[in-house]
Formats: structure tokens, C-alpha cells, sequence
């Protein structure tokens, strides 16, 4: 064989599937699920061995913001850093998205070093229903008509003005960051509350709603192309091309046997074949939407690929039961996944992800299905893979044009990429995937080469670009100009 496996050492395996529990009704872990929670994580930062004295504090918030007559309350987890602060110095707060927060995003990165310079106090706010802030349990349906970006954003203005009544904090100046879909709401807040919030830092933040997200494969393809090589990209075309073929000439037997889907996956079952494609193509989206030029990431996953065989179809097969941390069999019904969520939906399994899939129905889609011909994934992973979902955990009010006219109504409401908003920095990838929904140049963005989702996090490096470094140093004078307004 031509490529080592040597290469193989340089790369942490994905995380076996999370141990779920022990619950007797837990479902098998399912590799969909799986697949969409690796997309779903915090974006990576380096890590720091800066110590830091970060305090957790518990903030009251109303369940429901824009409702005056229901007066239920819960806890939101909020992180302070004030090792730089002094007093009436400005608030930085990153804001917390799909995820759990943790610390590092507040002690570490360029955010922190830009927080510094202005003695300012840092401050990571948890999105309500995920990580330990859950507003109300469990995440029936009903419960999660709680869950919105309205009700979120409120959230964080209530826990600005219950800071802002402390005596050091009053005369504080706001200024918020955030990234993916919490740069989404990093602009969208600065829009809603021109009037607290100064000035908005969004990395990477998709702005357009839309159901049928079949651009994002594209640029995944596109990063494998253009990092990784089109060798790659021809193998990952190729071996799709073949597992589609035996599904749809009777051979799909061949093909679970060659994948190595469990006894339960249904080769005659629309439903199940568009589960494996997603899953095969979302395997591969993971590591384009954090891939760093600068470490060869995608050039070393392609030389992977191509060291466990010299046959296409093959090697993707292994590659993938690799990145999935080596199931005995690779779970992917749709039965299973559906199955899956709406156990989550009782035991509020925090790992689900599922009030964002929640969040996907009622406001964004952004489904990210192979209906693009300009991309290696194959055509067996439509939209409706999820539309269905929504109908099937959610509700059966969930039909397609119920979620379409959600998503217009998100659009109507934040005006999509051509949002009038003043004091907002877009940065955006030139290779992440979600660029396609968010902010281009003629919107005022900037667009750093070659770079991936939210990929400009870090502190000022020798490893930057150029670009990546020019836009960095722009935002630090763009928040001095800000706080001097
Ligand atoms: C909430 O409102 C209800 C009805 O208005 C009232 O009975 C209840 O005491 C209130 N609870 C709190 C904690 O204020
Ligand atoms: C930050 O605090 C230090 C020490 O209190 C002070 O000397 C400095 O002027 C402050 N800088 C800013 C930008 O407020
Ligand atoms: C495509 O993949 C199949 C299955 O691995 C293999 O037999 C075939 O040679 C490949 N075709 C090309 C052009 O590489
Ligand atoms: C069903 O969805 C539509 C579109 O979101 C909404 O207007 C309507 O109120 C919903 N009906 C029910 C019963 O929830």
C-alpha cells in the first residue's frame, strides 16, 4: 500500500458514540444522530493553560418573555470572567448557541485578548434548553413552543440589565460576539436592541432561513477538492456513485453488507437509504466546517481515506466506520432515529440536540440534503429526510408548507442577509459551508481564504494567514471605535 497508516496517529478518532445512560428504553445509539451532533458541537478552540477564575452564576428569566400573564420563572447558567475587569469597564459577552458552554471560550482567544485591552469583564451566556438551562422540562412539544431565537435574545437582555443594576456595572458600556448560530443572534440582538447592545462581532453567521440547504455539500465538496485534492474528491464521488448504484439496481444487499449497517436497516426503505447517504455525507461535513488550512487537516483525512484501500468504495466504507469509532454495526434507520428523539423528548437527553432540531422546524431549516449536483454525496438524502422528521417527533402540523411558511416568517422577520444593521462585523470562511447562508462581500463581510467555519476564534498567531490576521486586527479597531461612540 502506498499511503501509511502512520498518519492515522496524527488524528484523534472521533469519540465513540456518547455512552447515553443506562436507562432500559435508551434506543441503540443511532450513527445519524451521531453524525448531526458532530456538526452540531461548540467550535473548537485551542486550548489554553492560562488559569482564569471563572464563576458560575445562576440568573432568573421569565419561561416566557413576551408574555406578561404567565410569570413561571427557571435558572439560566451564566459564566463571568473579571480577571481583567475594573469597574464601569465595557461587558464582552460570547454568547452561547446550540451547545453547553464551558469556560475556555472566556478565558482564551481573541475575544478574551480584545477584552483585556479595554479591562472588560467577559461573559458566556447559555442558550436556553441546552446544556444545564432548560426552562422546563420535559421537551414535550407543547413545552418546546418555548424555544425560539426571540425568547433566547430576550434572555440575554433580561441578564444585561440584571448586571447593569450592580453599582460596577452600571455604567458599562455592551458589546456581544458570537459564532455560527450564535453570530446569528450576535446580530440579530444588536438589530432588536440597538440600544444596549453597542456593537456585534458574528463569525460565520448564517442570516438566511431556508428549507432546502443544498449548498452547504457544495462547499463541503469544495473543500475536499481544493485542500484535500481531486483524487479525493473523485474517490468520495466514486465510492457514493457505487453504494447508490447497488441500492438502486437491486443490489442492496450487497451494498448494507459492504457498509456494515446493522440486521435492522431496510434496503427496500426510501427513508433508510437517505439516513445512510446523510450520515456518510454529514461524516465527511464534520471535518470540512472545522477544517484548518494551516494544519493540512484535509490533505491528512484524504491520505487516511486512501490508506485503508486502493478501492474506492471500500476505503470510504472503513473511513467512515472509523470516524464513527468502530460500531459493530452501523445503526441508521429512520425508525430508529425518530425513535431516538422522541425518547429524548421524555428524558430530555441533553446530547439529543433536540431542541435545536426543534429550532430547525419552527424558524430555520437548513437542511442540508444532496439535492446539488455540484457535489460528491450522491442524490439519496433530500430535505424531506428532515421536513419528515419534524412531522414524525414533532407534530403532524409540521407538514412542508407549514415549515416553509416558518422559515418566511423568520426571513420577514430579520430580513436575511440584507439586514439594515449598523455596528456588526461579519467574518465568514471562503471554505465554510454555511457562507452560503450568511453575509457575503456586498453586505460588507469580510471573507478570509481557504478558511472554515467560525475559524477566527484564536488569538492573533504566527500561523495566520494574512487575510485571517488583517481581519482580526480590524475587529480590535472596530471595537475601540465602538466603545468610543
Ligand atoms: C403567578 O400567577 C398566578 C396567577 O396570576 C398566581 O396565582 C401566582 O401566585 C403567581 N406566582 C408567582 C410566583 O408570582
Ligand atoms: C485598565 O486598568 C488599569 C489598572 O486599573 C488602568 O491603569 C488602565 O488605564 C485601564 N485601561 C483602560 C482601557 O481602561
Ligand atoms: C469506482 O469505485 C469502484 C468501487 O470501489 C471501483 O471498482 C472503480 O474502479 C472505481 N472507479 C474509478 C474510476 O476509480
Ligand atoms: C400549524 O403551523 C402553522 C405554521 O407554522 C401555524 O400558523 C399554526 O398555528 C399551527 N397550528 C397549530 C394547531 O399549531
Amino acid at each position: 500500500m502506498k499511503y501509511t497508516l502512520i498518519v492515522l496517529a496524527l488524528l484523534a478518532p472521533l469519540t465513540a458514540a456518547a455512552s447515553l445512560g443506562n436507562l432500559e428504553l435508551q434506543p441503540e445509539p443511532n450513527a445519524f444522530v451521531q453524525s448531526l451532533r458532530e456538526l452540531r458541537r461548540a467550535p473548537p478552540l485551542e486550548t489554553s493553560r492560562k488559569r482564569a477564575n471563572v464563576e458560575t452564576r445562576w440568573f432568573t428569566l421569565k419561561l416566557d418573555n413576551f408574555n406578561a400573564a404567565n410569570n413561571a420563572t427557571w435558572k439560566d447558567r451564566v459564566l463571568i470572567n473579571e480577571d481583567h475587569f475594573t469597574d464601569g469597564s465595557p461587558i464582552f459577552i460570547y454568547l452561547g448557541g446550540e451547545w453547553e458552554i464551558e469556560p475556555s471560550a472566556i478565558t482564551s482567544g481573541l475575544w478574551v485578548d480584545i477584552a483585556k485591552e479595554h479591562n472588560g469583564s467577559l461573559i458566556y451566556t447559555e442558550h436556553r434548553f441546552f446544556g444545564k438551562s432548560f426552562p422546563i422540562t420535559p421537551l414535550s412539544t407543547k413545552n418546546l413552543k418555548y424555544q425560539s431565537v426571540q425568547q433566547a435574545l430576550a434572555d440575554v437582555v433580561h441578564i444585561i440589565k440584571t448586571l447593569k443594576l450592580e453599582d460596577k456595572y452600571k455604567d458599562s458600556k455592551v458589546i456581544v460576539s458570537g459564532c455560527s448560530y450564535s453570530a446569528t443572534m450576535a446580530t440579530w440582538i444588536r438589530k432588536l436592541y440597538p440600544d444596549i447592545i453597542l456593537g456585534s462581532w458574528a463569525s460565520s453567521a448564517p442570516l438566511e432561513a431556508k428549507v432546502d440547504f443544498k449548498d452547504y455539500m457544495e462547499v463541503v465538496g469544495q473543500a475536499f477538492e481544493q485542500l484535500g485534492g481531486k483524487y479525493c474528491y473523485d474517490l468520495i464521488d466514486n465510492a457514493t456513485s457505487y453504494y447508490q448504484d447497488l441500492f438502486e439496481g437491486g443490489q442492496g444487499a450487497k451494498a448494507k453488507k459492504e457498509l456494515n449497517l446493522c440486521a435492522n436497516f431496510n434496503v427496500n426503505s426510501k427513508q433508510d437509504r437517505w439516513q445512510i447517504f446523510s450520515t456518510i455525507a454529514n461524516v465527511f461535513a464534520g471535518l470540512a466546517q472545522y477544517q484548518k488550512p494551516g494544519n493540512y487537516d484535509l490533505p491528512k483525512y484524504c491520505s487516511v481515506l486512501r490508506s485503508f484501500s486502493d478501492d474506492d468504495a471500500e476505503a470510504l466504507s472503513k473511513f467512515v466506520q472509523w470516524r464513527l469509532g468502530y460500531p459493530t454495526c452501523l445503526s441508521v434507520t429512520y425508525k430508529g432515529t425518530v425513535n431516538y428523539y422522541k425518547w429524548a423528548k421524555i428524558n430530555y437527553e441533553d446530547d439529543s440536540g433536540l431542541p435545536w432540531i426543534y429550532q430547525t422546524c419552527s424558524e430555520f431549516g437548513w437542511y442540508q440534503s444532496s439535492d446539488s449536483e455540484n457535489q460528491p454525496f450522491g442524490s439519496s438524502f433530500p430535505a424531506t429526510l428532515y421536513t419528515d422528521t419534524c412531522h414524525d417527533v414533532f407534530s403532524k402540523n409540521y407538514t412542508l408548507i407549514n415549515i416553509e411558511a416558518n422559515i418566511a416568517a423568520t426571513n420577514k422577520d430579520f430580513q436575511g442577509i440584507d439586514i439594515a444593521v449598523k455596528n456588526v462585523y461579519w467574518t465568514q470562511g471562503g471554505l465554510d459551508p454555511w457562507s452560503k447562508v450568511g453575509a457575503g462581500i456586498a453586505q460588507g463581510a469580510i471573507i478570509i481564504p481557504q478558511a472554515s467555519h467560525c475559524s477566527d476564534l484564536d488569538s492573533i498567531s504566527a500561523n495566520d494567514s494574512p487575510e485571517l490576521q488583517a481581519s482580526k486586527l480590524k475587529l480590535a479597531q472596530l471595537v475601540r471605535d465602538w466603545l468610543a461612540q
